[in-house]
């Protein structure tokens, strides 16, 4: 309901959005400069909760995926030739489990793109060894993001999660020595019998542990995982936001969007909520001018394209202005700032010139509230967009993921 409301508001569209599956498709881009993700798919357990695309490690799939990958950014990349790269983000799955292919990886992208931004990654605790992060910085990342989740044991069991915590521990403490411009680490709230007094703890613990930012994301129950427990009520989740939100405030953090927070003057770790950006690697999705698009959630369908040089099987999703600008507007009302400019430099038109009443209605019930450069989100609509962002994860990400992962996926998905 709330998601036809807000697509007929702001996408000005009665009609649901429908994604195609379609081959070989590669997407256009006026901009300058693009991102650039690459999804790692392997892991040493699958965690329970977790929605991504991922499987299990296998040492003799390793070879044949690297080769996919290295194909399909030769091939993508002699079509944005005249492009700069302003970031690049592995994320998985755990990308570190191949940290042996990754320089061949990276260099392959040097190699074919011209650039300009950080290197950033996703890791795993058990990922924090010397020897990774060694080769990790001398292959040029500066930006790292660890997913420790918690920091007690209960709430690590809820979810599922086996590592010792001494260990992780242990492995956080190698941090701090390597200087990574940016340490983001990743809590959940709202994990069954998680209390107010744990999850601060978990804050405290990880900003002594050299966070640069804390990305605290509320525990999501996705349709098709089995999650043993649900996550907790949508009232103890909201004290449990502005709880974080008070202790960020107390030891000089900011909020710099619904669910991080980080040190003043840091570079933030965000690999979604970027303006267009290139994916590679099963399940990655590309945002272009006009469209979205999300690789096949297969990964020998990945690989078996690759192989015969054609870029992978994937589900496109077409837009007009208003959907794209309803799209950009739902991820910078995420980062709780909507910049006139930036707009205007991405659409070539004024941002109240196409959200005009949807703008005044935000401010008439006090969801926004404008300044010099464009409008924030207050308080109050930072903690409504809180909602909205679940709610779209469950009807707009939990179906197409779901869909995706079934084993004859759907040439037509509606949502
Ligand atoms: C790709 S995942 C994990 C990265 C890394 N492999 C790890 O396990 O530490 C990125 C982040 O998404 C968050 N996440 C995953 N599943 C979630 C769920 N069901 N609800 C809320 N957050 C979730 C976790 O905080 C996780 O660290
Ligand atoms: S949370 Fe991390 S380790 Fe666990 S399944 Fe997801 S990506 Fe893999």
């Amino acid at each position: 309901m709330l998601t036809t409301v807000l697509r007929i508001l702001i996408a000005k569209r009665v009609k649901p959005f429908i994604f195609e599956r379609k081959d070989d498709v590669s997407l256009t881009y006026r901009s300058p400069t693009i991102g650039v993700y690459v999804h790692i798919p392997f892991c040493r357990s699958l965690c329970p909760f977790c929605p991504y695309y991922k499987v299990l490690y296998r040492e003799e799939i390793v070879e044949r995926f690297k080769s996919a990958l290295l194909k399909e950014i030769e091939i993508i990349s002699s079509k944005y030739r005249d492009k700069g790269i302003d970031s690049v983000y592995f994320g998985g799955g755990t990308p570190a489990l191949i940290i042996d292919h990754l320089p061949k990886i990276t260099s392959r992208l040097r190699d074919n793109f011209d650039i300009k931004g950080d290197f950033a990654i996703e890791l795993h605790p058990l990922d924090l060894t010397e020897r990774n992060l060694k080769i990790l910085k001398e292959i040029g990342f500066e930006m790292i993001s660890i997913g420790v989740q918690s920091f007690s044991k209960r709430c690590l069991d809820a979810l599922g999660r086996k590592e010792d915590i001494q260990t992780v521990k242990e492995n956080l403490s190698l941090v701090k020595a390597f200087n990574f411009k940016t340490v983001d680490i990743d809590l959940i709230f709202g994990i069954p019998s998680q209390t107010l007094e744990t999850l601060e703890e978990d804050f405290r613990i990880a900003v002594d542990f050299g966070a640069t930012q804390i990305s605290a994301y509320p525990f999501i129950d996705f349709s098709f995982l089995k999650n043993r427990e649900r996550s907790l009520s949508k009232k103890e989740k909201r004290i449990m936001l502005a709880q974080l939100t008070k202790i960020a405030n107390s030891i000089g953090f900011e909020r710099t969007s619904i669910w991080t927070f980080a040190k003043k003057n840091s570079q933030r770790y965000s690999s979604i909520t970027r303006d267009n950006f290139i994916g590679f690697g099963p399940s990655a999705s590309s945002l272009g001018d006009n469209s979205f698009k999300i690789n096949t959630f297969s990964l020998e369908e990945y690989i078996s394209s690759l192989e015969k040089k054609k870029l992978p099987p994937s589900l496109v999703l077409e837009f007009d202005i208003y959907s794209r600008g309803a799209y950009w507007l739902f991820w910078n009302s995420y980062n709780l700032d909507i910049n006139r400019d930036s707009f205007f430099r991405l659409f070539g038109i004024e941002l109240e010139e196409v959200f005009y009443w949807q703008l005044r209605f935000g401010e008439f019930l006090g969801l926004l509230k404008q300044y010099e450069k464009g409008y924030r989100l207050t308080e109050k609509g930072a903690y409504y967009f809180h909602l909205v962002e679940q709610v779209y994860t469950h009807k707009y990400i939990d179906k197409v993921w779901s869909l995706q992962r079934a084993k004859f996926p759907p040439a037509r998905i509606t949502i």
